[in-house]
Parts: C-alpha cells; structure tokens; sequence
C-alpha cells in the first residue's frame, strides 16, 4: 500500500509565543509546503511604520494573496508595483499606513520561469489552508478591529469559494472568530487592466471600499 502523504501545514513551524520578531524569524524555517524551495525567502506581514511595540494593536489587517517578485528578493510585503498602487489607494482613502497591518495569505512567492522573469502562479486551496496558521498567529497578535481582504485570493481564502468579489465587495462580511471583513479588489487588478477608464474604475472601486473600512474600523 502506498503510504498517504503528510497533510501540508504550517502548523508544527509556528511557535506558541505570539509576538511579531518571534513569529517573523521562525517563518523563515517554514517546510509547511513546498513553496519555500523555489522562494528567496518567507515574507512575513508588517506595519509600515513599526511602533518598536512587539504586539502592537492595529485597527486594520490588510491580506493580500502572496508576495511577488520584488517582495521576495526585498523580504517585505506590497513594496513592488501594486503595493506601491495600494499606497496610492491608501492616501486617498485617507487612511494612515502605520495604522494597518499588510500581509498575505501564502508567504512565500510562488512563480514560474518565462525567460529571465519570475512569473507570478496563483497559489492552490492546499497551498493557501497550509499557510493559514501563520495568517491564524498574525490575527491572534495584532487583534485587528476590521480585515480588508484584497482580491479574490484572500477573500475566498477566509469567506470560501462561492464568495463572489465582484458582487460583494465593499460590504461587511461576519465570520464566527474572526473580525468583520470587507473585500475589495486587488490593486494588481488595476495594473493588468487593458484600457484606462478600467484603471480609474477599479482604483475608484478599491478606494470607496477602503473608505467605508476606514469608518467601521474608526481608522
Ligand atoms: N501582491 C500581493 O498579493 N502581495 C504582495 O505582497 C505583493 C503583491
Ligand atoms: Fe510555510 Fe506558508 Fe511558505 Fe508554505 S508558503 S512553506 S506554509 S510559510
């Protein structure tokens, strides 16, 4: 008989003290899956401007879906192209970044060659629920008061596959033990639209839902 195959989590990497630095260094030794053997290195969530508190209390969680290109080679989450659009989204919404907390919901980049590029590859249900302890730590530490779920990804990830970003973002969604979430649409969206009355569509749509976040999370 074929042995069955170790179920893939991060669980047994995740140490059982919830602060930031501990929980930053141990990722970087997470085998939960097979994601860290092509990766530079494992991008754990932060706050931009760090307080120096190792459990400091932020109103927002922010989830992306999983590091790119310049994340992995830079070790940090949103600093390439669409994080520099959610900055953008971020200031017109009026909400400060120290106050947000960024991450992923898989923390290592997963990407395929095409010529010298790292494409991005969209990361799987095993792959994402593998990774959900270190997500499960982050949330447990920063106890945010609202998550903003950027695109489909870490929407599905938390509300399931049926949860429609299109028809839903914007609005508050309840989850037992879990803070209110609202979903938007990942600014990377905004970067692979064809035309520019798109881009102005999407970049009014993340903004207008980042606001009515920014009001139940009282910023
Ligand atoms: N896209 C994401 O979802 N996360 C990042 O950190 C960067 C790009
Ligand atoms: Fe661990 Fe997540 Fe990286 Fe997989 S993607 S190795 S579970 S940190």
């Amino acid at each position: 008989m074929v042995p069955k195959k170790k179920k893939e989590s991060a669980a047994p990497f995740v140490p059982s003290e919830r602060t930031l630095p501990v929980l930053a260094e141990a990722i970087q030794k997470c085998e939960g899956c097979d994601l860290y053997r092509e990766a530079t290195q494992a991008v754990f969530g932060e706050i931009e401007s760090r307080s120096g508190s190792t459990k400091p209390r932020v109103s927002i969680m922010m989830i992306g879906e999983q590091p790119g290109d310049q994340e992995d080679k830079q070790g940090r989450p949103f600093v390439g192209p669409a994080g520099k659009l959610l900055d953008k989204a971020l200031e017109e919404a009026e909400i400060q970044r120290s106050k947000v907390y960024v991450t992923n919901a898989v923390k290592h980049f997963k990407w395929e060659p095409r010529g010298k590029l790292r494409l991005h590859k969209k990361p799987t249900m095993k792959e994402i629920n593998a990774c959900r302890p270190w997500l499960d730590a982050e949330l447990e530490t920063v106890k945010p008061k609202l998550i903003v779920a950027l695109g489909a990804t870490a929407a599905q990830s938390l509300l399931g596959s049926s949860f429609r970003i299109t028809q839903e973002h914007g609005k508050v969604q309840q989850l037992l033990g879990l803070p209110p979430i609202i979903a938007t649409l990942h600014p990377s969206a905004i970067l692979r639209a064809q035309t520019d009355e798109d881009r102005d569509t999407y970049m009014r749509t993340i903004v207008e839902d980042l606001r009515e976040a920014a009001k139940i999370a009282g910023k």
